[in-house]
């Protein structure tokens, strides 16, 4: 019978050694393994960048919470994506990206990716009718991010997948700010989930990681091809640290989601505040599709200021708690300013980010302490 996802996050791929009873994996420092006779492996490693223990758990643990067949790790998100776009993609295809997804995303995409290429082009994807009008005889790649970062759109995972599949195409998913506790695109039609572990698998700020996690076996092969033959894998130190984080992630969403809660009723109607991007919210445009299409509604939230750069600007800088830094989905809260942190990179093209918008990444705190250090943060910005 199959486990619930809180007993899957902890013991899918992490049999304790049979060598030593150790209940935890050993950590397998090492980046050969040393073999019987020539071509005859012991446990079936010969090289760490083909393989590692390590990585395979992670991979094992990461393949169960997402639903997927298969599953591989990556030294980051973008690495990631990039295993990805280059199995799923040739000269002449085109990608059609949601308009507000992750500025590192589209950059790879449009600065590297267009000069082997690859064509781009990015639609509002809370709307099917964009979508439907964006796609063309080359799409072969709809890559979907929902909740979006940083607007918090919520887009409906199972008609794209549908739209992309009457395409030819296939959808992929970014579910990183979801996670799959909350959410597993590939239940709904999704063909592939990506992740940068970096934020709330890894969960702890400490370590950099991305995965792919889907079903189809031939374009998994290529996957892993590139995974092996480019290189990009994560280290079996990394890995461990993201298999940590994830054995907590089923207690750890909940807070985020009451905590985000929390926050974005405190900050409904203050003065200062133009709109509060949470979809937690019942007004909130993507809040009754994301109450079928998820099971919380996360940890992030975003904010917009009536007066525009600096009050947004002088909130960001004022905030105690929430740390100003970038990337999310640690257990401490954080402040961003996407246009010129995070979002920097699509300044001045389609999916330029206003200037008087702020992210927040509520993290594990004591919900009285965040919307405190927020309310002071706001006092005296109009
Ligand atoms: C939604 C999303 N996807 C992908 C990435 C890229 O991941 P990484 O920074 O681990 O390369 C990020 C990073 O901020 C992100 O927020």
């Amino acid at each position: 019978m199959a486990h619930e996802f809180g007993t899957r996050a902890i013991h899918d791929g992490q049999e304790f050694d049979p060598t030593t009873g150790a209940v935890i994996p050993p950590l397998y420092l090492t980046s050969t393994f040393v073999q019987e006779s020539i071509g005859k492996l012991r446990g079936g490693y010969e090289y760490a960048r083909g393989g590692n223990p390590t990585r395979d758990g992670l991979q094992a643990q990461l393949a169960s919470l997402e639903g997927g067949r298969f599953a591989f790790s990556f030294a980051s998100g973008l690495a990631a994506e990039d295993a990805l776009l280059r199995s799923a993609l040739k000269p002449g295809d085109h990608v059609l990206m949601a308009n507000d997804v992750y500025g590192g995303t589209h950059r790879l995409v449009n600065r590297i990716y267009a000069s082997w290429g690859i064509e781009l082009s990015v639609a509002d994807f809370s709307s099917l009718d964009a979508i439907a009008a964006g796609l063309r005889p080359s799409t072969r790649v709809v890559w979907v991010e929902t909740p979006s970062n940083p607007l918090m759109k919520i887009t409906d995972i199972a008609a794209i997948a549908n739209l992309a599949h009457e395409q030819g195409a296939i959808a992929v998913v970014d579910n990183t700010f979801a996670t799959p506790f909350l959410q597993n695109p590939l239940a709904l039609g999704a063909d592939v989930v990506v992740h940068s572990t970096t934020k709330y698998l890894g969960g702890h700020s400490d370590v950099l990681g991305g995965a792919v996690v889907l079903n189809d076996e031939e374009l998994a092969e290529k996957i892993g091809f590139i995974q092996f033959a480019a290189g990009a894998v994560s280290g079996p130190m990394d890995a461990w640290l993201t298999t940590r984080g994830i054995k907590t992630l089923a207690l750890r969403m909940p807070r985020h989601c009451s905590n985000a809660q929390a926050l974005a009723e405190a900050l409904v109607g203050h003065p200062a505040i133009e709109s509060v991007l949470y979809p937690g919210l019942e007004d909130h445009p993507g809040h009754e599709l994301a109450s079928r299409q998820m099971r919380g509604f996360g940890g992030m939230l975003s904010i917009t200021f009536k007066s525009g750069e600096a009050a947004a600007k002088k909130f960001a800088e004022s905030t105690k708690l929430f740390q100003l830094a970038e990337s999310l989905g640690g257990v401490e809260s954080l402040v961003n300013y996407p246009s010129e942190m995070t979002h920097a990179s699509v300044r001045g093209t389609e999916l330029e980010v206003p200037t008087n918008l702020v992210r927040l990444s509520v993290g594990l705190e004591d919900p009285k302490d965040l919307i405190e250090d927020a309310l002071e943060a706001l006092k005296g910005l109009r």
